[in-house]
C-alpha cells in the first residue's frame, strides 16, 4: 500500500467496475442519469424522490437555444472545423461568474445572507441589508436577472418539485427574500435558473464549489446538439450574428 495513493470513488479490477461500491451493470437500467450523478458526487444512491429532483435539475439547464455565450463560443469554434471536443470545450470554457457558472457564488451569497439573519432570524432585513452593500460595491446578486426572461419558467417549477420532494431549507427561503427585496426595490431581476439550482442544491447538501459543474453536465448535451447543426446545417466560417436567427423545429407539442 505503501506506494498507492486514495481514491474512494471507483473501484476498478479486470471484468468489474464498482462506482462507490455498486456494480456498474448494476446500476445500468436501474437508476437514472440523475441519480448516478448523484451518487458520484455525494457518495451514495439518493432516495426515488431526490433522485427525481436531480433530473429535473439537469434537465432545466440541458438547453437555452442560441443566445448564451457557451453556445455561441461553441458555435463559432465549431465553424472553424474546429473538433467536437474542442467546440464543446469552447463552450464549456464560457460557463462563468455571469454565464452558468453564478450557481456557486449564489449559493455562497445566500450562505452569507442566511448568517447575517442569524441573530434575530429576519431575512428580509438581511437580504436588504446585503444587497444595498452588494449595490455599494458595485457588485451584483448571482443567480437574478435574465437577458430574456422577466419570469423564468424553470425556478417556480425547480421549487415545486424541491418541495414536492422534501426539500425546503434556509437558501430557498433566503433566495425568496432576495426576489421579494428586489421587487419591492421595482426592478425586474427575477430569480434565473442558476439561482434557483443554487437555493435548491445548496438546501440539498451539495458542496458549492461543485455546484457550477453540475450546470456543465446539464449543457453538455446542448452544446453538443448545437456543435452537430453548426457542423452539418452551416457553411464555415460563416458571420454568426447573435440576433439574426430564427427557429424552424417542431412547433410547440406536450408530452
Ligand atoms: C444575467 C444578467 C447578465 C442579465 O443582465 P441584463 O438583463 O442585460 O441587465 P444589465 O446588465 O443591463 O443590468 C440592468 C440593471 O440591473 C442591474 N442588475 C442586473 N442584474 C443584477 C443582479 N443580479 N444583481 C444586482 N443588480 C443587477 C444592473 O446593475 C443594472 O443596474 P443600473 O440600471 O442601475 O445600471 C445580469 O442580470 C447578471 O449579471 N446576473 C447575475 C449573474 C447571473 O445570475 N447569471 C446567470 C444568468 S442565467
Amino acid at each position: 500500500m505503501a506506494d498507492t495513493w486514495p481514491t474512494a470513488i471507483t473501484e476498478i479490477k479486470p471484468n468489474a467496475v464498482r462506482v462507490r461500491g455498486y456494480d456498474i451493470a448494476e446500476l445500468m437500467g436501474r437508476v437514472t442519469f440523475g441519480q448516478a450523478v448523484y451518487l458520484v458526487l455525494r457518495g451514495e444512491l439518493p432516495s426515488d424522490a431526490i433522485g427525481r429532483l436531480m433530473d429535473a435539475i439537469l434537465v432545466s439547464s440541458i438547453d437555452h437555444g442560441v443566445t448564451p455565450p457557451s453556445v455561441q463560443s461553441a458555435r463559432q469554434v465549431a465553424s472553424t472545423g474546429a473538433t467536437v471536443s474542442a467546440s464543446v470545450a469552447a463552450g464549456i470554457m464560457s460557463v462563468n461568474q455571469f454565464h452558468g457558472g453564478a450557481i456557486t457564488n449564489c449559493a455562497l451569497q445566500l450562505g452569507q445572507i442566511i448568517e447575517r439573519a442569524a441573530d434575530d432570524g429576519d431575512l428580509l432585513l438581511a437580504a436588504s441589508a446585503f444587497l444595498e452593500e452588494l449595490k455599494a460595491q458595485g457588485k451584483r446578486m448571482s443567480g437574478f436577472g435574465h437577458r430574456v426572461h422577466s419570469n423564468d419558467p424553470r425556478t417556480s417549477r425547480l421549487f415545486e418539485l424541491a418541495v414536492e420532494a422534501g426539500v425546503s431549507g434556509k437558501h430557498m427561503a433566503a433566495a425568496q427574500a432576495v426576489t421579494e427585496v428586489f421587487a419591492q426595490s421595482g426592478k425586474t431581476l427575477p430569480m434565473n435558473v442558476d439561482g434557483a439550482i443554487a437555493a435548491v442544491t445548496a438546501d440539498m447538501g451539495f458542496a458549492p464549489e461543485i455546484m457550477n459543474g453540475l450546470f456543465m453536465i446539464a449543457r453538455t448535451p446542448g452544446l453538443l446538439a448545437h456543435v452537430a447543426e453548426e457542423q452539418q446545417r452551416m457553411r464555415p466560417m460563416r458571420r454568426i450574428d447573435p440576433k439574426a436567427h430564427s427557429y424552424d423545429g417542431p412547433s410547440a407539442r406536450s408530452l
